[in-house]
């Protein structure tokens, strides 16, 4: 029988590939593992007990509904990181203001800031549809002891020391880097531990499988419809026409196209001139991923990884997957 890796075992040997090596990051990466753990018992739990719906008439600050887990989620990753002491500062989609943990004591040495999507897709959660996490992990600038300040937690997405996600699937999966390649891990629930299960995940350079929302059509800029219709046709030397797939969780349309190859776009629109999606909590850690797969990540006009952040809560149109139809994107984009 196979011996099992988990994930606190691999965070162990891995350790000493990390620039400073104190066991900081890995403490880090296995409070953000337990939190998973406790998000997914709830996910799973969400058909049977109470947990679905709205939090009376709470919204976040894009005036989008909160669901009840997404504020369990957000809680439980907020608190994990209070409380395993090695986050100064997390900022999180579903909070207006990033929050300041180095006053609480344990964290008061804390060199981390997160930032952090608690649950991706949660208008997934009440059709069963996978949901997720995204977590993207930041050194801080400033030394201990001074004031954190805004070149803390704006930095570009290149300075990410690690990132992340969990998808609450069929299966419930961590996959995660920290510059070296991305590692994926199962969570096998008779023993409660994310096992290395996707060892060194390379996304193909080409795939079939293009991720729209293709309601939006006639929102697009002209350069990605007509990427569109390059999809749809025929031509068998390219192996078209390609196969539209959309979930809506953006985890879970990343994970199955890192797996299989394929494009996710959302690009700006003509009544979301920025996109839907957010740079700090979304975009940079799954551009981060993808890279370290392989891939490519680009708003059209520029590297992800390479934007200097104005604002936590930015928005910024997101083509990423496959190196080759990624630039195939950029092309038409360049041409229209
Ligand atoms: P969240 O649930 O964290 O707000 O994220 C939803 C995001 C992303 O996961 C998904 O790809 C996208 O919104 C779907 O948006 P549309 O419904 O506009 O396609
Ligand atoms: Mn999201
Ligand atoms: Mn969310």
């Amino acid at each position: 029988m196979k011996s099992l890796k988990t994930l606190g075992q691999f965070i162990i040997e891995k350790q000493a590939d990390f620039p400073y090596a104190k066991g900081e990051l890995s403490r880090l990466l296995r409070d953000i593992g337990i939190a998973a753990k406790i998000v997914n018992r709830e996910v799973n739990k969400a058909g049977l007990v109470d947990i679905l719906g709205t939090v009376g008439d709470s919204t976040n600050i894009f005036g989008e509904n909160q669901k009840k887990l997404d504020v369990f989620a957000d809680e439980q990753f907020i608190s994990a990181l209070k409380y395993g002491g090695e986050c100064c500062f997390v900022a999180s989609e579903e909070q207006d203001e990033g929050i300041e943990l180095i006053d609480s004591g344990i964290s008061k040495d804390a060199k981390y800031i997160v930032c952090i999507d608690p649950l991706d897709g949660s208008s997934n959660i009440e059709v069963n549809v996978s949901v997720g996490t995204i977590f993207s992990i930041y050194r801080r600038v400033t030394d201990v002891g001074e004031a954190l300040c805004e070149r803390d937690y704006l930095q570009d997405g290149l300075k990410q020391v690690a990132a992340g996600y969990i998808i609450y699937g069929s299966s419930t999966m961590l996959v995660y880097t920290t510059g070296k390649g991305v590692n994926g891990f199962t969570l096998d629930p008779s023993i409660g531990e994310f096992c290395l299960s996707h060892p060194d995940m390379k996304i193909p350079a080409v795939g079939k499988i293009y991720s729209i929302n293709e309601g939006n059509y006639s929102k697009f800029p002209q350069g990605i419809k007509r990427y569109i219709k390059y999809c749809q046709e025929e031509d068998s030397g390219t192996n078209r026409p390609y196969t539209s797939r959309y979930i809506g969780s953006m985890v879970a349309d990343i994970h199955r196209n890192l797996l299989l190859g394929g494009v996710f776009i959302y690009p700006q629109t003509a009544s979301q001139p920025q996109g839907k999606l957010r740079l700090m909590y979304e975009c940079n850690p799954i551009a981060f991923i993808i890279e370290q797969a392989g891939g490519k990540a680009s708003t059209g006009t520029q590297r992800i990884l390479e934007i200097e952040p104005i604002e936590l809560h930015q928005r910024v149109p997101a083509i990423i997957g496959s190196t080759e139809m990624v630039d195939r994107v950029l092309d038409f984009i360049t041409q229209s």
